[in-house]
């Protein structure tokens, strides 16, 4: 049987350099099933008794089909073409048997696939690996970051609806040593301690708010104000690993540039001029929208020496952190939209660098819903 989920023949290193070169993909190639064929009959996931983590509202606040066709999900993903596959290693205090288990997106249902593994903590472990051959078929030889990133985003996708069922404790690996899985999230039964204070959930989204997520459709102009902008490079600043990317957001007008978060993280600060957009505009696929965009947070770093671990852990990291900065720009009132293809985006070689240390990562186009907000300078 063919496995999708390995990286190219090739290898990542190359993949990621010919993704980065002006070379376009050829025709459309067939994506495949839009789900892994997961041995077994699928059966429903159990209403969760007290005391249980219920998986059942887990995967529809982060990963389940929400649409009728069946293609639309709580996660964004590169072409709607949702390439995340997810196993369940179920432990004891969950809405299911301990066991292991795959998952059908489309259906909400679980299929089992074999006993617990020795040593299964409880709670319940997500594997996360991909499908590389749906995004593939669009995208090519540009497939690999985006398949990344995808993962990134639905791993961010997953935390975030374990936080709102209550679940703070849980452990995310994200560290790009494996090819399978990419990545795992742990999520620990309930502690059964006292329901959280507002304060504990101040920052949280809603059910409602997850379930509503979209990517804002192009154009998305006007400047966000301050304080939401700087909101949304302190999610991201927060969530991407330390030192392994860097976050800056292009503006326009009135004073166009790149700013950044000031190091105390409470402010925003211009550290270079100029119109950063249309240059992005062209280096992401000549999209031509995006130079109009009201701003644009970027995810930069993965130097072209990195080896295969570190290409992973930075796409990785950069897909969690720009979805979670997706949420903090919806709830602030943003219209947001990520854009994850990135050809001889060498930012840093831009600014007057060395060449091959700052490509671009990933980004979230960010605008107003209304033209006239304050600007930020
Ligand atoms: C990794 C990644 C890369 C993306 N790149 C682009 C892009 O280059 N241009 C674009 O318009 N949308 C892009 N998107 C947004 C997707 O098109 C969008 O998520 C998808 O159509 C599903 O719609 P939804 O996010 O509203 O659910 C990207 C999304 C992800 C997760």
């Amino acid at each position: 049987m063919e496995d999708h989920r390995e990286d190219p023949p090739t290898g990542l290193v190359a993949a990621l350099a010919r993704a980065r070169s002006p070379e376009r993909p050829g025709p459309d190639t067939p994506a495949g099933a839009t789900v892994r064929a997961w041995a077994g009959p699928p059966r429903p996931i159990p209403e969760a008794g007290p005391g249980r983590l219920d998986l059942r509202t887990l995967l529809r606040l982060s990963l389940a089909a929400s649409d009728p066709s069946g293609r639309l999900r709580p996660t964004p993903s590169a072409g709607a073409l949702h390439p995340v596959d997810t196993e369940l290693v179920v432990g004891t205090g969950c809405s299911l048997p301990p066991g292991r288990y795959g998952y059908d997106p489309l259906c909400h249902r679980v299929h089992h696939v074999g006993p617990p593994v020795d040593g299964t903590p409880p709670g319940v472990t997500a594997a996360l690996s991909v499908t590389a051959q749906r995004t593939v078929s669009h995208y090519g030889h540009r497939a690999w970051p985006l398949l990344l990133l995808d993962t990134g985003h639905a791993t961010a996708a997953l935390l975030l609806a374990a936080r709102v069922l209550g679940a703070d404790q849980c452990d995310v690996r994200m560290d790009g040593r494996a090819e399978n899985p990419l990545a795992v999230v742990r999520i620990p039964p309930p502690d059964g301690r006292s329901p959280r204070s507002p304060a504990e959930t101040a920052d949280l989204p809603t059910p409602a708010d997850l379930l509503a997520r979209r990517s804002t459709p192009p154009p998305l102009p006007g400047l966000p104000p301050r304080d939401a902008l700087r909101a949304v490079l302190a999610t991201a600043e927060r969530a991407g690993e330390g030192g392994l990317l860097r976050w800056c957001a292009a503006v326009g007008p009135p004073r166009p540039g790149l700013m950044e978060l000031a190091p105390e993280g409470t402010a925003l600060r211009h550290y270079a001029s100029g119109e950063a957009r249309p240059t992005l505009a062209a280096w992401a696929a000549g999209q031509a929208w995006f130079a109009d965009a009201g701003a644009v947070l970027l995810a930069r770093g993965c130097p072209t020496d990195a080896d295969t671990a570190h290409i992973r852990r930075a796409h990785l990291r950069a897909g969690f952190a720009v979805h979670l900065a997706q949420l903090t720009a919806l709830r602030h009132g943003l219209a947001a939209r990520p854009v994850g293809s990135w050809q001889q985006a060498d930012l840093g070689a831009a600014l007057g660098a060395a060449p091959g240390r700052d490509w671009v990562v990933h980004a979230l186009a960010l605008g107003t819903r209304h033209a006239d907000e304050e600007n930020p300078t």
